[in-house]
């Protein structure tokens, strides 16, 4: 490799000296649940087909991130699963030369597709469970089978999609009451249980400061079932881990709200309409899919790439003011 290549692997810095290397990719907005955290309950207006970003295009986005130093994608939805040819799409992403290419579902539809999706190059995923109990899961799903997701779990495991991630989001009231029965799971398995800060980012008024359970007071719950050691303390991503003693799986916390983690953010977002958003919570988006449809060469591309880190902001002001995610009307379209 001479030297040229080698400076364009080196991943870009932003205007704060982070990073940038990860890109979430929603690849649709669609979803077959519709979590009451997550989802308004106001009728929700999805992208026609032509709106969203084609196979292709994606693909495109991602070989000319890569040339500067990206590393790491994600794909989400919506339910990411629920795309046509998304084992086509795992493939030729992975072909760029991503090692971390991870997945967030709800874990419905990934019992029959794990072993292809790994097959394709998928390394692993983070699969979102909020309650044990069949009866509640589909209270906060709406529509949701649990046994399914169980099957999901399982199948990724047996397929080595891991380690397993499981997101849970405690809401007071809801499902809090679950923390330890969750937190327990890591003495039998060794899947990552990450307990996630309700964020207000629905627009159907379900988000009260008093639902949200901080961090701390989760971690002073699941202190109960043992000493909580550091592991790996913070990672690749926004989650502070730990192992409670004698446990074999990880304890995930991420605490956007109490504790924001955006001094080490190094990720954009792609929403699947072709909009490039440098931080969950920006009103500002850089749209893609009308260049590359009006004929952009990849250099137009990649300038626009470039433009979004130099406008990543430095930090997101949830915990002094929530009204910043008052324009997300729902998680859902943008995956979290
Ligand atoms: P890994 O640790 O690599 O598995 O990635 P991850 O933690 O980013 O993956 P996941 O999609 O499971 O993210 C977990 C949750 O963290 C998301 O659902 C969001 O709720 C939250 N999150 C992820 N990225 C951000 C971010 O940039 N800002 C904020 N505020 N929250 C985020
Ligand atoms: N607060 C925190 N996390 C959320 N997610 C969805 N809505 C919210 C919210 N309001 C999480 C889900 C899922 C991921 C894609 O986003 O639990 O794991």
């Amino acid at each position: 490799m001479n030297n040229s290549s080698i400076k364009e692997l080196l991943p870009v810095k932003d205007s704060f000296n982070r990073r940038i290397d990860y890109l979430r990719i929603s690849i649709t907005d669609k979803c077959n649940l519709k979590c009451v955290y997550c989802v308004s309950s106001k009728e929700l207006k999805y992208f026609n087909n032509a709106e969203i970003m084609t196979d292709e295009e994606i693909v495109r986005f991602v070989r000319i991130a890569h040339k500067h130093g990206l590393r790491k994608v994600r794909i989400t939805g919506g339910e990411p699963l629920l795309r046509k040819n998304i084992i086509s799409l795992i493939s030729s992403i992975k072909e760029i030369g991503i090692n971390n290419l991870s997945l967030t579902t709800n874990g419905i539809m990934l019992a029959e597709l794990a072993g292809d999706l790994k097959k394709a190059g998928l390394d692993r995923v983070n699969i979102s469970l909020d309650t044990m109990n069949a009866g509640r899961y589909k209270e906060i799903t709406k529509k949701g089978d649990i046994n399914r997701v169980w099957e999901s779990i399982k199948a990724a495991e047996r397929v080595g999609l891991s380690p397993v991630k499981i997101n849970m989001v405690p809401i007071r009231g809801i499902n809090d009451d679950e923390i330890l029965s969750f937190a327990s799971l890591t003495f039998k398995k060794d899947y990552h249980i990450r307990f996630i800060e309700f964020m207000p980012v629905t627009s159907n008024g379900m988000w009260r400061r008093e639902k949200c359970v901080s961090s701390k007071e989760i971690m002073g719950i699941i202190s109960r079932l043992g000493g909580l050691e550091s592991f790996k303390f913070r990672g690749e991503g926004p989650s502070r881990n730990y192992r409670i003693k004698g446990a074999v799986g990880v304890i995930g916390i991420i605490s956007p709200i109490s504790d924001h983690f955006c001094k080490s953010c190094n990720r954009l977002r792609l929403t699947s309409n072709g909009k490039i958003r440098p931080c969950l919570f920006s009103k500002d988006e850089v749209d893609i899919k009308t260049p590359m449809r009006n004929g952009a060469d990849d250099e137009d591309i990649e300038r626009l790439f470039l433009y979004t880190i130099s406008i990543k902001p430095e930090r997101h002001k949830l915990d002094e003011n929530i009204a910043v995610a008052d324009h997300i009307k729902n998680m859902s379209k943008i995956g979290g």
